[in-house]
This record gives C-alpha cells, sequence and structure tokens, in this order.
C-alpha cells in the first residue's frame, strides 16, 4: 500500500514520522520473505495516537512490526502500511536492579549490557533473535526462562482507548508465547526487574544456551524460529522428526535437516511455498498423531 495524498505525507513529517516508501518486508525479516509495502517509522513514542487518527481518518490499514524474527509476510504489493519504532539512544537505562529499555531495543544486546552491569536472569533468551517489544508481544522463553517473569511495568499504544498507557506486571497475563495484549496494541517500553548476580556467571549461563541453541537449531539460515507452538506435554519438533520429514521442501522452503520445527528459506522461497509447506506438515502431524499444530510464527498474509 503506497501513501501519495500530499496532505497525508506532509502531516506525517510534521508528527516525526518517517515515511519509507516501497519497502521489501523481505529485507526486515529474518526468513527473507515478504512483499512491499510504505514503511512509516515512528521517531517519537507520544506521536503514536495522532499518527494512528491519521491513518484511521484516511483508511490506511497498519500493522506493526518489531524485530521481524518471529513473522511470514505475504508476497507481492501488501494491503496495509507497516509502522516500526526508531530505536533511541540509549534504549537501556539502569536503574538498581531495574531495567529501563525501550521496545525497539534489541532483546539480546539488552540482555548483554544487563549482564556487564551484573544484572543476570535472562540468560536463557540470548539467542532469541529480535526486539525487546517483540520478545514482550509474544512472551518469549527458552531454556526455561521467559521474558514475562521479569516485567514490573509496559508502556504501550492501546489500540482500545487509542491512549499510551502504563501496565503494572500484575495486570498483564504471560502464558507460553502469548500475553493479554491485543493484537494491534503496541509496546512501546518495559521495566524489567532482573536479579543480581556476577558477570561471570551469568556469561557462564549464556555460554551454555548458546551452546545447546548451537547444537540443536540452524542459526546460520534463514528461518522464523519454531514454526509450531508446542501442545501441551508433547514436541512439535519430535513428531515432525519421527515422521521423517527433515529435508521436506515446498520451492525454497525447506524443514530444517537440524531442527524439524524450523522451517528455512533455502534461497527464494516465497510465502506461498513457506505456508503451503506449513499446511501439508500440519496435516501429516494430525494425520498420525491426531494433534493439530498451532503456529507460533505469526503470519501476516495478505
Ligand atoms: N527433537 C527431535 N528432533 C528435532 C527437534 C527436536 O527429536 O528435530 C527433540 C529433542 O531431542 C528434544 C525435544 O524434541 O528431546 C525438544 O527439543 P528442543 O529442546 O529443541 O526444544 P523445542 O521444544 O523444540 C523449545 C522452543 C524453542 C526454544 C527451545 C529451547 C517452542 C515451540 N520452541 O523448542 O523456541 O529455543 O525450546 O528452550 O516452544 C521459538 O520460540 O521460536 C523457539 C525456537
Amino acid at each position: 500500500m503506497r501513501i501519495r495524498d500530499p496532505r497525508i505525507v506532509a502531516k506525517l513529517a510534521e508528527i516525526h514520522v518517517e515515511l519509507r516508501q516501497g519497502t521489501s518486508l523481505a529485507d526486515l525479516t529474518s526468513l527473507g520473505i515478504g512483499g512491499t509495502t510504505d514503511l512509516l517509522r515512528i521517531k517519537k513514542h507520544e506521536n503514536l495516537p495522532d499518527l494512528l487518527n491519521l491513518l484511521d481518518a484516511n483508511h490506511v490499514p497498519h500493522k506493526f512490526l518489531g524485530g521481524g524474527s518471529n513473522l511470514l509476510v505475504g508476497d507481492g504489493e501488501l494491503p496495509w502500511v507497516v509502522l516500526q519504532l526508531v530505536r533511541p539512544e540509549p534504549d537501556v537505562v539502569l536503574d538498581g536492579n531495574f531495567a529501563h529499555v525501550d521496545a525497539a531495543a534489541d532483546l539480546g544486546r539488552m540482555i548483554t549490557f544487563c549482564a556487564k552491569n551484573d544484572l543476570g536472569g535472562m540468560e536463557g533468551l540470548i539467542g532469541v533473535p529480535g526486539t525487546v517489544g517483540g520478545a514482550l508481544r509474544m512472551n518469549a522463553g527458552a531454556y526455561g526462562m521467559q521474558i514475562g517473569s521479569y516485567v514490573r511495568e509496559v508502556k504501550l499504544y492501546r489500540a482500545a482507548s487509542r491512549q499510551i498507557e502504563i501496565l503494572r506486571g500484575e495486570q498483564i497475563s504471560f502464558e507460553y508465547r502469548h500475553t493479554s495484549f491485543a493484537p494491534d496494541d503496541m509496546m512501546l517500553a518495559v521495566i524489567l526487574e532482573l536479579p543480581s548476580k556476577p558477570f561471570k556467571e551469568i556469561l557462564q549461563g549464556i555460554r551454555i544456551c548458546n551452546e545447546k541453541r548451537r547444537s540443536s537449531q540452524p542459526l546460520g539460515q534463514k528461518s522464523a524460529g519454531c514454526i509450531f507452538k508446542n501442545p501441551p506435554g508433547a514436541s512439535a519438533g519430535r513428531m515432525i522428526d519421527e515422521l521423517g520429514l527433515k529435508g521436506l521442501s515446498v520451492g525454497d522452503a525447506r524443514v530444517s535437516d537440524r531442527h524439524a520445527n524450523f522451517f528455512v528459506n533455502a534461497g527464494h522461497a516465497s510465502a506461498n511455498d513457506m505456508l503451503n509447506l506449513i499446511a501439508d506438515v500440519r496435516e501429516r502431524v494430525q494425520k498420525t498423531y491426531g494433534v493439530s499444530l498451532e503456529n507460533e510464527v505469526v503470519v501476516w498474509n495478505a
């Protein structure tokens, strides 16, 4: 979708929103898949209500993009514009055991920065790609840890009230890869309370998790992490592996040889290739195990 109306373009500049016309989302997602649309980069949180009122008044549909690391975007010209926060500098400010973090901060860098200041707890999440905002929305987790456990306060744009609000940790429910945020709420900043730990100890935890991840996940390849959520008490990766589906392909979309719940873009996979592969694997698992796997990856299909 393209914003061509000069009045909208002028208003965007006025509210500190940078318009990047005709951006390829394949370049902004870890899968390297996705069509083209206008990208709106938000420099100041406080301008969000004005921006969303402007878009609504002009019937411009939108979606919020974080780090693009858990996302499968449709092909071709996309029927909505994409909003993204510009990362401020600094994006993490420490105050005792509290880390004040902008949603646009990179999750891994934030964890490393906190570690260097003797704040730990999130070692397991170190290899999870993406922004802090994205991790928060999905309640990213790994190796027995989840970001939700450390959240004390979240600043967000609430679609329901059309305002920026602050929620305390207890007002948010964090479940397995799921939170109580509405789909069109936008994460802006978070306060995390992290336990004090010596850097050396945190580093050891980080090394162990990195090693586990390296040995079991296809890190050098284009992927969106795990495609399916694990069903209660079972492992999607193990089931797909047991069915002998590693290497199964549709076009360049391929079930990883290393971890069967990672589907990789081995070249120039289209969104349709990936969606067809997902549907095929889901059907085979359903047939054998009677389990309907739920997507873990977020799909923005046109
Ligand atoms: N397994 C296989 N074959 C495979 C993959 C896994 O037999 O191809 C077996 C493993 O041997 C193990 C079990 O399945 O016994 C579980 O595998 P793993 O430890 O790799 O964990 P997972 O349940 O597949 C989850 C998260 C990952 C997270 C890891 C580590 C989900 C859907 N996935 O994977 O998160 O990194 O645990 O904590 O919850 C993601 O969210 O995108 C993601 C990758």
